[in-house]
């Protein structure tokens, strides 16, 4: 079985888990590959909620796409799920997310919720969280500021690209990848995160740092992880 495989039944197993809510409420959507096999999972059964709210522009789109409703989470009170993948999960539930560039929006709809059900393969599980690089969306002009800070720290940053092809100069050119909110990210490699609450308190302390892709706070309440033998659910 491959991956795409491992995510198209785990996409499956999240929608069975969503329907069991109860009907006309709304629900909070990811962003990546996983979530989005989740979502197409679900469009056939999209009328059992009232609405979605999304956490990035692509997952809106494809939202809009199946003729979801997609809502401002300004005008949501709430919420009852949140389903997104995650890019590393340790054993108490703790996630490195933001792969995808979507880490402000994902952790603001996930704080509205009251149950995080994180979907993934077993290839995101591990021991302690560090082996993916920590993605760290920040202002642009704090860059030096807050490189020096997650260096200190003991961490190897790279600002995340975008790769670009300038016609005009017949060349490839590296420039900054930039998220839905206008901001930038850095990837900070080689952290050990035993201490994942600790960490997410210390780095959301920089000045210049929007959000850490650390999930300590936020973490998940229900796991939904696949492999070549099937779906396991575990509660955290
Ligand atoms: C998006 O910003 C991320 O947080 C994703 O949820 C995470 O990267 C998992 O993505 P995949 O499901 O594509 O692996």
């Amino acid at each position: 079985m491959n991956q795409d495989q491992l995510k198209q039944m785990v996409g499956e197993a999240a929608r069975d888990e969503v329907l069991k809510l109860p009907a006309g409420q709304i629900l909070g959507v990811g962003t990546g590959s996983t979530a989005n096999c989740f979502i197409d999972a679900l469009a056939a059964y999209k009328d059992h909620f009232s609405g979605t709210v999304s956490s990035s522009n692509a997952t809106t789109e494809r939202l809009l796409k199946h003729g979801f409703k997609v809502l401002d989470p300004n005008d949501v009170l709430s919420l009852p799920a949140y389903v997104d993948g995650a890019d590393e999960i340790d054993p108490a539930g703790h996630m490195i997310k933001g792969g995808g560039g979507a880490l402000t929006r994902e952790k603001i709809i996930a704080s509205m919720a009251k149950q995080f059900i994180c979907i993934c393969d077993s290839s995101k599980q591990v021991s302690v969280l560090g082996n993916f690089a920590l993605p760290v969306e920040i202002i642009p002009l704090a860059q030096g500021v807050v490189t020096r800070e997650l260096e200190k720290m003991g961490g190897k940053v790279t600002l995340r690209a975008a790769k670009s092809t300038r016609a005009d100069l017949q060349q490839t050119n590296s420039e900054p990848f930039v998220t839905d909110n206008g901001a930038w990210i850095l990837d900070v490699a080689g952290l050990k995160i035993s201490d994942p609450i600790k960490m997410e308190s210390h780095i959301n302390q920089i000045a210049g740092v929007i959000t850490v892709g650390l999930f300590a706070k936020e973490k998940a309440n229900i796991l939904l992880v696949s492999n070549a033998s099937g779906v396991q659910r575990l509660t955290f």
